[in-house]
């Protein structure tokens, strides 16, 4: 059910923990599983130079948070901008369907970490990161579309 991938990076997630003096800091949930996935970033000029992420949540958000960790660390702020769940997703070697939306998470943190980044500077981050959804749900039907048959 889920890859070799997945499975390594939930049992040996990569870049756990806290960052004291990160720049940036983003939050976000899930409401309807009650996850929490909090992203530190340590950036030096444009480049994301230490990342770090605690997740309270399923195998499928605690393993993609990592990777996306590895996704970003040594990259410039316009790659993370880009990272997609659906990148991650590929980066794992696929998710079982209904696994797919906790890879939100990991996008919607990095964003939101992004975004904290920029306030801290004195600069709206709307334009640049674009909305951030604090909860992954918000805006959705009660019944989540892309996780039918889960209990999102
Ligand atoms: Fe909550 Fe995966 S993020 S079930």
């Amino acid at each position: 059910m889920y890859s070799e991938k997945v499975l390594d990076h939930f049992t040996n997630p990569r870049n756990v923990g806290e960052l004291p003096d990160a720049d940036g800091v983003g939050e976000v949930g899930n409401a309807r599983c009650g996850d929490i996935m909090k992203m530190y970033l340590k950036i030096d000029g444009d480049t994301i130079t230490d990342v770090k992420f605690k997740t309270f949540g399923c195998g499928a958000a605690i393993a993609t948070s990592s990777i996306a960790t590895e996704m970003i660390k040594g990259h410039s702020i316009a790659d993370a901008l880009n990272l997609s769940n659906r990148a991650v997703v590929e980066a794992l070697d696929g998710l079982p369907p209904a696994k797919v939306h906790c890879s939100v998470l990991a996008e919607q943190a990095v964003k939101a970490a992004l975004a904290d980044y920029y306030t801290r500077r004195g600069i709206d981050p709307e334009p640049i990161v674009g909305h951030v959804k604090k909860d992954v749900h918000e805006g959705e039907e009660e019944s989540c579309p892309s996780c039918s048959g889960c209990d999102h």
